[in-house]
C-alpha cells in the first residue's frame, strides 16, 4: 500500500539518491539519523531513494515519519515477461511515492533512449508515483553552447507524446553530466539561467502545469554550495548523490533548504 506521510506540496524538495551504496545494516544507521534529525522540517520534504532490495527497509522504518522514499528507476511495461525488471505497481507495492527517471548513469549505461525514458514516465504517473526525471547536458555540449538545446530535445518526447500537463505535480531534476560526483556544482548563475529555461518551457505550453512543477538541481550539492543554490528562483531543492551517504552532510543540505524557505 502506498504510504500517506508525503507532504503534497512541501516548498523545498531533497531527494537522496543512493545510487548502488548501502547495505542493510549501514541503511539502518544512516536512516535511524535521518529520522532522529529531520523531524522537525516543515516546508521541506525530504525523499530517500535506494536500490530496490531495500525498499522493505524504507518502508518499515519511515512509514511513520515525515520522510519519503522511492526508487532508482522502473520498468516501462505493466507486467510480464521482463526478466529483472521491477514494475510500479511493485514500487507502490513497497510504499514508494517518488521514483527517479532517466539518470544519465543509466541513459549512458543502459542506452536508455528517450522515448523508453518517455514511457517510464508515464507508468510513473499512472501509478500514483511521482516521477523525478532527469536532464541535463555533457561538458563538450555546454562548452559548444547548446545545453538549453540539449535539455529542450530530453523534454520535446514526453510532451510530443503526452502534452506537457503530465508536468503537473511531476519533479525535474537538471543535472548536467560534468557536474555529477566530479566535486564541480553548476554556479548558481548557470543553474539559475537553465531552471528559468525549463519552466518558461513549460510555462508557454501549460502555465498550470508550470507552476505545479518542481525543478531540482543536482550534482556535487554539498551543504556550502546549497546555501546559494537553493535561494535561486525556479531551484526547488536539490538531487543529492554522494552526499546523501553522510548524515551529518545530508542533514545539513535538508537544513538549508528549510531555511531557503521565506
Ligand atoms: P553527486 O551528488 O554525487 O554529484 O550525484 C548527483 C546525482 O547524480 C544525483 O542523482
Amino acid at each position: 500500500m502506498s504510504q500517506n506521510n508525503t507532504q503534497k506540496f512541501p516548498r523545498k524538495l531533497v531527494v537522496a539518491n543512493w545510487k548502488m551504496h548501502g547495505n542493510l545494516k549501514q541503511n539502518e544507521a544512516l536512516l535511524t539519523d535521518f529520522i532522529q534529525n529531520l523531524s522537525t522540517l516543515k516546508y521541506t520534504q525530504v525523499v530517500v531513494c535506494a536500490p530496490y532490495p531495500y525498499l522493505a527497509q524504507l518502508q518499515s522504518m519511515l512509514q511513520h515519519t515525515n520522510i519519503a522514499w522511492g526508487a532508482q528507476n522502473v520498468a516501462k511495461n505493466e507486467f510480464g515477461a521482463f526478466t529483472g525488471e521491477v514494475s510500479a505497481e511493485m514500487l507502490r507495492d513497497f510504499g514508494c511515492s517518488y521514483v527517479i527517471i532517466g539518470h544519465s548513469e543509466r541513459s549512458t549505461a543502459y542506452c536508455e533512449s528517450d522515448e523508453n525514458i518517455a514511457q517510464k514516465f508515464m507508468v510513473a504517473k499512472n501509478h500514483g508515483l511521482t516521477p523525478i526525471l532527469c536532464v541535463g547536458e555533457t561538458l563538450i555540449e555546454r562548452e559548444a553552447g547548446v545545453m538549453e538545446m540539449v535539455v529542450s530535445k530530453q523534454l520535446d518526447t514526453i510532451i510530443s507524446t503526452y502534452g506537457a500537463e503530465v508536468f503537473t505535480d511531476a519533479i525535474i531534476s537538471y543535472e548536467p553530466i560534468w557536474a555529477i560526483g566530479t566535486g564541480l556544482a553548476a554556479t548558481p548563475i548557470q543553474a539559475k539561467s537553465m531552471h528559468q529555461f525549463i519552466r518558461n518551457k513549460i510555462s508557454t505550453l501549460n502555465s498550470d502545469a508550470a507552476n505545479r512543477l518542481k525543478i531540482l538541481y543536482g550534482g556535487s550539492v554539498n551543504r556550502q554550495n546549497a546555501v546559494q543554490l537553493f535561494v535561486v528562483p525556479n531551484i526547488d531543492g536539490g538531487l543529492i548523490g554522494k552526499c546523501s551517504l553522510n548524515a551529518q552532510e545530508f542533514e545539513g543540505i535538508c537544513h538549508v533548504a528549510e531555511n531557503s524557505v521565506e
